[in-house]
């Protein structure tokens, strides 16, 4: 298999505008997957709308692709309210999220995508204005400098993070709400497929929905995005119908294996095993060594190793597991049972 490849899932750090908003469901109705957080925030939002107040913030963490920004959408939308989207590294002066803040009305949502990346001096504005809706804007410097009180509408933050770690325990004690999204079942993948396709008039046999779905590693995003490139395939090298053989060469094509690991997913576990003797390696010298980015491999590519099993972190470092060892046929060291 070609593991030359730029990363496929390298995209799951970006959003593909268009194509992931016409894909995105518009009701809790029509969203798949994530049962238990639809559940209770139907009920907070028909209670809030009941009561005739803004819903409590919401925190939403997991890993990147499950739908984060889907649902702050959908909430906004079954709120009445209209939604202002940013993210963390976008904002960087309180009086960034002062023009945001006061152009909202009552019941508006303000999202915050990567909220886990706000600089300390706005998280520490956040609060005041999540709790009491007020926000303190310092204007001028020095001896002259004075402090203005600003009073806000009753808004609600939605805040979504990849690294719910490193968010400040007084930031995430303000949100009345915390969800985490899991990965999907394969079946609600399935789902998704099937929608999307509907969506898109791509004719695609359920056993190619199937396959692709095995693929797309338990998240939406990767499923809609190996859907478009199945029917491309289907479209240049078959009659434009997906089925499953063509599917799979599609996805072979790509570099990606029968259970959805890319080239990096395998440079990364082989990195551990054969350099490192299967582990434990700490995630910075496994970065150094594929000369990737820390924080890349530790939000995007472990969570689903970690999912499949084939990853574990110990406060010693990674390890990789039996299964791994055994999906890219490497013969298990003697040596390595002891860490299993
Ligand atoms: N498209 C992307 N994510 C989805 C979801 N959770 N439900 C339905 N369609 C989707």
């Amino acid at each position: 298999m070609e593991d030359q490849q730029t990363p496929l899932f390298e995209e799951l750090k970006t959003e593909d505008g268009a194509f992931d908003v016409q894909l995105r469901p518009q009701a809790l109705t029509e969203y798949i997957g994530q049962k238990k957080i639809k559940e209770s925030l139907s009920i907070f939002i028909e209670a809030a709308k009941q009561r005739g107040e803004a819903l409590e913030h919401v925190l939403l963490s997991g890993p990147p692709g499950l739908g984060k920004t889907t649902l702050a959408h959908i909430i906004a939308k079954e709120m009445g309210g209209t939604i202002r989207v940013t993210s963390g590294p976008a904002l960087e002066r309180v009086g960034d999220l002062a023009a945001i803040l006061t152009n909202l009305s009552d019941g508006d949502i303000l999202f915050i995508d990567e909220i886990h990346r706000l600089n300390k001096v706005l998280a520490e504005a956040l609060y005041p204005a999540m709790e009491d809706f007020v926000l303190d804007v310092i204007l001028g410097k020095g001896p002259s400098a004075r402090t203005i009180r600003l009073d806000l509408p009753k808004f609600t933050l939605i805040g979504a993070t990849t690294r719910m770690s490193l968010l400040s325990a007084p930031l995430r004690d303000r949100f009345g709400n915390l969800f985490h999204l899991d990965f999907y079942e394969h079946d609600e993948i399935v789902e998704i497929l099937l929608r999307s396709a509907k969506i898109l008039n791509i004719q695609i046999d359920a056993n190619a929905a199937v396959q692709t779905a095995k693929r797309a590693r338990f998240t939406p995003r990767i499923a809609n995005r190996l859907l478009k490139r199945v029917r491309d395939y289907a479209q240049v090298r078959g009659s434009g119908n997906a089925t499953d053989t063509l599917a799979v060469e599609a996805l072979e094509s790509l570099g990606i294996d029968a259970i959805g690991l890319d080239s990096l997913d395998r440079k990364i576990l082989m990195t551990i095993i054969e350099k490192f003797q299967g582990g434990p390696v700490g995630l910075n010298t496994i970065a150094a060594s594929l000369s990737e980015e820390m924080e890349t491999i530790e939000s995007v590519y472990e969570p689903f190793l970690m999912q499949v099993g084939f990853l574990s972190r110990t406060p010693r470092g990674r390890i990789a597991t039996e299964h791994a060892y055994k999906h890219l046929d490497i013969p298990l060291p003697i040596r390595q049972n002891a860490f299993l």
